[in-house]
């Protein structure tokens, strides 16, 4: 989704914007621009430039645009909602007398009905966009009142739908205002300079105090003030946190993507959210939970909501909470979950599963679930972010920002911390006993090693990617706790290598999906271990079903464990581990497998076609 950048202080804004928005890259765009509001004797005039593809065009149009100095600026990067992704459409937008510049993250979704007003009262628009009207409107109120503040206040009261607005008036230098409704925007905090920005990797350069914002809120940067009111023009409480960030997180440590760079950072990502979560006693203990034990043994039903790769941990999830817990859990699409007119209540927990914390779909479900009394928790990756504000309580993974647009560490860091919240529940409800918890813990720190070991075999993926890569069609299939993963693997085949990868629950082949195979299909199965319900006995006898049809199979299965052999047209080992911690190897060899597909096909991996990083549009 777009990312934004705004700055006043005492450095040149174009510097300080152009390298936010390479910051901000990774969440996906189409085009780029950016507005200067110089002062002295150009003030007056706003100075942008804007260019549809990658910010190296922009650079390109800058280079030959001479803008003139300014400490005043914004900039973005579009992830086309209304309108082609070209020159016209790329922000900033700006009134007829080029005075106010906006830029934009969301919909407005009554756009519509403003552009005709606007159009009625003879004004121009000049693109197909829903951003434009707001530019128009601004500039309108600042003809009835100078303050930029007050016009973008009025402004906001009539927009509705999702927005995160950054605004310049080029009469008024040193002053930029956002404002945001649904979408995401944080201030960064500087000395004697100050920063607004889609996520903290705007500013991450220049301070790591950031102060979040809320709900229907208007900010108002100069170079030594924030200030914060709502759209009701009262003043508003605000939170002020420190970015943790590692700065070298932000770049690719000599990965050729970042995608792989945090493939290999799993060992540690799994290793720091485990870390610190028991007491000295065993006990378990997240500390931010925030939710008491007397209220978790009141919860009667669990309902996870997600979206995308953190829904597969969610389905992971499942099964590991109703063994411990013996709670019911549903697992639910987020876009879907407040459209089924659900039953919750009080005895409800509802539990989301987010990396960005910003993903639409998954924060009105949240907003819905809090209507209807239900109590949330949020596991979330990201500090600061809107659905962990939003949440009764939240359990962060420890995995580092991840810039990559396909989630890797951010899925098995959410289905370690689902596991953490399964136990911390079985432990409120006493469903486990206390040394059963820890064993399990035990267990779940030796997962780390068993990830570096797939790690230093990547060669194996690396090979059957170069062997694979010219299939159009790949199909995952798992059993249990491996059928989430097939659907992950599927996932990330399909958003790196743009062919058809599709996951299945291995027993349902032959209700339908065995139609797909033919001579030299490429399926990859996740044997489910022995002994377990003969699970693995049934999953064999898909794979012969498959095989015996033609297919190719590549079979993950753990050490030791030879039974598949003979059925298996290539055999990827895995670290013997207890069952329900099998997603955390088995998707390893996948996620490897897909981004080296997508790089001998050319693809950018980092950056998939019509992806973004976090989607914050409905
Ligand atoms: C995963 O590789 C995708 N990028 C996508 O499915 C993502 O998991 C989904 O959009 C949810 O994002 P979130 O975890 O930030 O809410």
């Amino acid at each position: 989704m777009c990312g934004i950048v705004g700055y006043v202080g005492h450095r040149q804004a174009l510097e300080v914007v152009m390298g936010g928005l390479r910051r901000l890259e990774y969440r996906g765009y189409d085009s780029g621009g950016v507005a200067l509001v110089p002062s002295g004797d150009t003030a007056g005039t706003t100075a942008w430039a804007k260019k549809a593809g990658k910010l190296v065009n922009l650079g390109g149009v800058l280079e030959t645009a001479d803008l003139p100095e300014a400490s005043t600026g914004i900039g973005h990067t579009r992830w086309a909602t209304h309108g082609a992704p070209n020159d016209r459409n790329a922000h900033p937008h700006l009134d007829a007398t080029e005075r106010v510049a906006v830029v934009h993250n969301g919909i407005i979704e009554n756009f519509a009905v403003l552009r005709t007003e606007l159009e009625a009262d003879g004004v121009e628009m000049r693109s197909e966009t829903d951003t434009e009207v707001v530019a128009h409107l601004v500039a309108a109120e600042l003809n009835r009142t100078p303050d930029l503040t007050e016009a973008v206040r009025l402004v906001c009261r009539r927009l509705e739908g999702a927005f995160t607005l950054v605004i310049s008036d080029a009469q008024q230098p040193g002053v930029v205002v956002g404002a945001r409704r649904n979408s995401p925007l944080v201030v960064g905090r500087g000395e004697g300079e100050n920063f607004l920005g889609s996520d903290v990797a705007a500013f991450i350069d220049y301070t790591r105090e950031a102060v979040e914002l809320g709900q229907d809120q208007v900010v108002t940067i100069t170079a030594d003030d924030i200030v914060v009111i709502g759209f009701d023009g009262a003043p508003a409480e605000t939170r002020t946190f420190h970015v943790d960030w590692d700065v070298s997180a932000a770049d690719k440590a000599g990965y050729d993507w970042f995608m792989l760079k945090e493939i290999n950072e799993q060992p540690k990502a799994v290793a720091d959210t485990l870390l610190g979560r028991h007491s000295v006693d065993g006990l378990l203990q997240l500390d931010e939970m925030r939710l008491s034990d007397d209220e978790l043994r009141e919860v009667d039903k669990i309902i996870i909501i997600a979206a995308g790769t953190s829904m597969y941990a969610a389905l992971v999830a499942k099964y590991a909470i109703e063994h411990w817990t013996r709670v019911a859990c549903e697992v639910e699409l987020a876009s879907e979950f407040r459209y089924r007119d659900p039953i919750l209540d009080r005895g409800t927990l509802v539990v989301t599963i987010s990396q960005s914390g910003e993903t639409m779909d998954t924060l009105m479900a949240i907003r819905y679930a809090r209507q209807q009394r239900a109590r949330v928790l949020s596991i979330c990756n990201t500090n600061g972010s809107t659905i962990p504000r939003e949440s009764d309580a939240v359990i962060y993974t420890h995995a580092g920002p991840e810039v990559a647009v396909a989630s890797t560490k951010g899925f098995l860091t959410q289905v370690v911390a689902c596991y953490l919240l399964a136990l911390y529940i079985a432990q409120a409800k006493g469903t486990k006993y206390g040394d059963e918890i820890a064993s399990i813990l035990a267990e779940l720190h030796q997962i780390p090693q068993g990830i570096q070991r797939l790690l230093d075999e990547s060669d194996q993926m690396r090979k059957l990617a170069a062997d694979l890569v010219g299939s159009r069609s790949i199909l995952f299939l798992g059993r249990h706790v491996g059928y989430p993963v097939a659907l992950e693997g599927a996932l990330k085949l399909k958003e790196l290598a743009y062919i058809h990868a599709e996951g299945f629950a291995a027993g349902e082949l032959k209700h339908g999906p065995i139609a797909l195979i033919e001579e030299g299909l490429p399926v990859f199965v996740i044997v489910p271990p022995k002994g377990r319900d003969q699970l693995q006995d049934k999953t064999i006898s898909s794979i012969q079903e498959i095989r015996a049809r033609g297919a190719r199979t590549i079979c993950l299965v753990e050490d030791g464990d030879d039974d598949v052999v003979p059925f298996a047209d290539h055999i990827i080992r895995l670290p013997r581990v207890p069952t329900l911690m099998q997603p955390l190897v088995a998707t390893v060899p996948l996620q490897i497998f897909a981004c080296e597909f997508a790089e001998l096909l050319g693809n950018d991996v980092d950056q998939p076609r019509n992806l973004a990083k976090s989607v914050t549009v409905e």
